[in-house]
């Protein structure tokens, strides 16, 4: 008897898709992006590509979908080191009336190095005389080429579509770099690096994702919450909801609920609640209240802060760490959880219809 099998099921390494093998190599990219880069007796980051850059007076990011929301949370790792910081949407940046100077450290953050709108936005902002640095996957890729500087993210390659295991990787790139760019690293953020591949293992392993995506795969819509650190992994959540279950889903931040998506809740729009320690707890419990008197049913990520269980029909449970490595935590869960929806409905999960890896087209 022999065994069929093929060249691109031999790449899933045993995995029915791409995309569910790539979420549990995170681990692994989490170790390359940081070999090297930590000196963990010294208490310090030396990323090589960093070295030659001073403070700058301010940051702009420039990106697209997944990598824009690694882009949200790294002005916020910045703003949190005493650095102005924005992030603009690539195909919404216009480096002629936002001010740049050569102070202005412009980064584009390109999991392919390659996204049409991503690059034009480089080149404006190399042309009026910023300085830039590419932080993406692709060695000798377009933005690798493009600008001044050059971070890899190193989480080796990407087949599914949808980004898992890059996005993680950007997120640990943009840590690294807002801790060289300010000289501010702290024990506690050294300790949470170290810890960090064990801990995205465990959430792999202990993860009930599945469970939940079977109870709600015929909801209506689905919603993700946030704040502070978790407001842009609440919007990532909701992007990988679309882009593999074709559903509707909307992320927050959370103290904007109120403000008219409320409308939309129901008994049939779980709502997903990023719920972790230094990220405003108490009051995105205030906003699960809400949604609670309204019927829907509640899946709190969390690691336990302001009691998130006791107000939640399910938890997602994630280990302690920082308050700005939690975010990196909690968006594993909500992976998985498009993952098994994607899974459960039939879709086709790592080619998604309409949507392609690289868009190299404005
Ligand atoms: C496409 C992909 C997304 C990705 C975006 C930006 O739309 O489908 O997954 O986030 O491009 O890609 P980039 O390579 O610039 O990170």
């Amino acid at each position: 008897e022999t065994i069929e099998w093929d060249a691109e099921d031999a790449g899933k390494s045993g995995y029915d898709h791409y995309m569910l093998k790539e979420i549990h190599e995170q681990p692994t990219a989490v170790r390359q992006c940081l070999h090297e880069r930590v000196t963990e007796l010294e208490r310090r980051i030396d990323v090589e590509a960093l070295e030659m850059l001073s403070v700058p007076t301010q940051v702009q990011f420039v990106a697209c979908g997944t990598s824009y929301h690694a882009a949200l949370y790294g002005v916020r790792l910045l703003r949190d080191r005493g650095v102005p910081a924005t992030a603009f949407l690539a195909s919404e940046y216009d480096a002629g009336s936002t001010p740049v100077g050569d102070e202005t450290l412009v980064v584009g953050v390109t999991q392919s190095g390659e996204t049409a709108d991503t690059m034009g936005a480089l080149r404006g902002a190399n042309s009026a005389g910023a300085t830039t640095i590419a932080v993406t996957n692709v060695v000798g890729s377009s933005a690798a080429r493009e600008c001044d500087h050059v971070m890899y993210v190193r989480a080796g390659p990407e087949i599914g579509v949808a980004a898992t295991k890059t996005f993680v990787s950007q997120q640990i790139a943009l840590v690294l770099l807002a801790s060289e760019l300010t000289g501010e690293y702290d024990d506690d953020l050294a300790a949470a690096l170290r810890d960090l591949p064990g801990q995205l293992q465990t959430v792999l392993d202990d993860s009930s994702a599945r469970e939940i995506a079977t109870e709600y795969r015929g909801a209506d819509a689905y919603f993700f919450i946030g704040r502070g650190y978790n407001a842009p992994v609440s919007l990532e959540g909701a992007l990988k909801m679309k882009e593999i279950t074709y559903k509707h889903a909307e992320g927050f931040a959370a103290g904007e609920l109120k403000h008219g998506p409320l409308a939309l809740v129901t008994d049939r729009t779980p709502v997903f609640a990023l719920v972790t320690g230094g990220s405003n707890p108490t009051k995105t419990i205030g906003n699960v209240k809400e949604v609670e008197t309204r019927g829907a049913p509640i899946v709190a990520v969390t690691d336990g802060s302001a009691d998130a269980g006791r107000h939640a029909d399910h938890v997602l449970e994630i280990p302690a760490t920082h308050p700005a490595i939690a975010p990196v935590l909690g968006n594993v869960q909500l992976q998985l959880v498009s993952y098994w929806v994607a899974n459960e409905l039939g879709r086709s999960i790592d080619k998604p219809r309409n949507l392609a890896k690289s868009v190299t087209v404005e």
